[in-house]
């Protein structure tokens, strides 16, 4: 009889068991202190994560989303402006521009990584762009070499959103050091989470990382005077304090990530599954498993019967969304996104995955026929 026994999508259960003592001490630690928003955890945590990364300043803040509007409102972006995002993302990278008062221009991506489309990005830059965002979607990086040449010889500077991608190497750098800012979500099921809600900016530039600790602590200066409009998008140090000690865990956790889509890699065989492409020089971080497939719906239904939980990232290319309906319609087509959109499916992908439960994916993949 065939096993049926669920596998979930993404169980984090199974690592907070695995970890839960370390978790608690670490929270406990901050409960003593009793320095909550911003305090010594949260410093110690950006220390350790621009270290990480291989940068020299960090700004730990209340969330991914709120990581891509500071960094964009550090660069300044504001009314009028154009910021060119892929069309393939999760819709909080576009948040970041239209909270900035900026309009998102959606390029396509590449029909084999999946990822921005250099060329294409190139053809909608105008005199009002003034940021480039790059999306290193599902822990793949995308080609950061030649979206540079092309922003750099318009002198527009290019953001990357790591939201997905913690660890992700891309000739032989950690993505969030290449481009003048990097944007991480530590949401729970991210590479690196933490229990609730939690964001970073990484960047070589002090004093941008300055005004983003300015803005997301209500512009507070040593006076007790705001010197602009600020926010309070700080980070909770008992996240911080949690994120410290699975920082100590993710290289562990990546190297999983990377055999188990290793093992997919090799072992789904079937024709009707198209599998991401990614540059040779670079070490994708494997936060998502994303294949193509024709008749998705049916692939979907045939998985489920067989107890395996896959989910769609994403349903909507962002410019198909009624969020950006008052956006001016794309001068170019978006067709790649489009067909992405309508044929993607991801697997499931989490580093205490079992042997067994790898190897039932992969057969149930293989079982799926035309
Ligand atoms: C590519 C991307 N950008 C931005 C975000 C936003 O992060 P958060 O959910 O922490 O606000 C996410 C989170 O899902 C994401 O996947």
């Amino acid at each position: 009889m065939m096993n049926k026994v669920p596998i979930p999508f993404c169980d984090l259960s199974r690592q907070h068991r695995r970890l839960y003592d370390e978790y608690v001490r670490a929270a406990g630690e901050v409960l003593g202190t009793a320095d909550f928003c911003n305090g010594r955890f949260v410093k110690g945590f950006e220390k350790d994560f621009a270290a990480f990364c291989g940068v020299s300043y960090a700004a730990a803040v209340d969330n991914g989303t709120d990581a891509v509007f500071l960094a964009l409102k550090a660069l300044g972006i504001g009314e009028g402006d154009e910021v060119i995002i892929p069309s393939n993302t999760f819709v909080a990278t576009a948040w970041g521009a239209v909270y900035n008062g900026a309009t998102p221009v959606f390029c396509d991506i590449d029909p084999d990584t999946w990822e921005i489309d250099p060329a294409d990005l190139e053809k909608r830059i105008t005199k009002a762009t003034k940021a480039i965002v790059g999306v290193h979607l599902y822990g793949v990086p995308f080609d950061f070499d030649r979206v540079k040449g092309i922003a750099d010889a318009h002198g527009i500077p290019v953001v990357e959103d790591c939201a997905q991608a913690h660890g992700a190497l891309y000739k032989g750098k950690k993505t969030g050091s290449l481009g003048e800012l990097g944007c991480f979500s530590f949401y729970p099921t991210k590479n690196l989470g933490a229990c609730g809600d939690a964001g970073c900016v990484v960047s070589g530039d002090r004093e941008k990382i300055k005004l983003i600790n300015s803005f997301k602590t209500h512009c507070t200066t040593a006076d007790g005077d705001h010197s602009d409009v600020g926010f309070n998008m700080r980070m909770d140090d008992i996240q911080a304090a949690i994120l410290s000690v699975k920082l100590r865990h993710l290289d562990g956790a990546l190297q999983r990530r990377r055999e188990i889509s290793g093992i997919y890699d090799r072992g789904i065989t079937n024709p009707l599954i198209v599998k991401q492409k990614y540059n040779e020089d670079s070490s994708p971080a494997r936060h998502l498993y994303v294949i193509h497939v024709s008749e998705r719906d049916r692939f979907l239904r045939h998985m489920s019967d067989l107890g395996i939980d896959c989910r769609v990232h994403y349903p909507l290319p962002c410019h198909l969304m009624k969020a950006f309906g008052d956006v001016p319609a794309p001068r170019f087509p978006l067709g790649v996104s489009e067909y992405h959109a309508a044929h993607c499916v991801t697997l499931p992908l989490f580093p205490e995955l079992t042997r067994e439960e790898i190897e039932r994916i992969i057969d149930a993949c293989d079982r799926f026929g035309g």
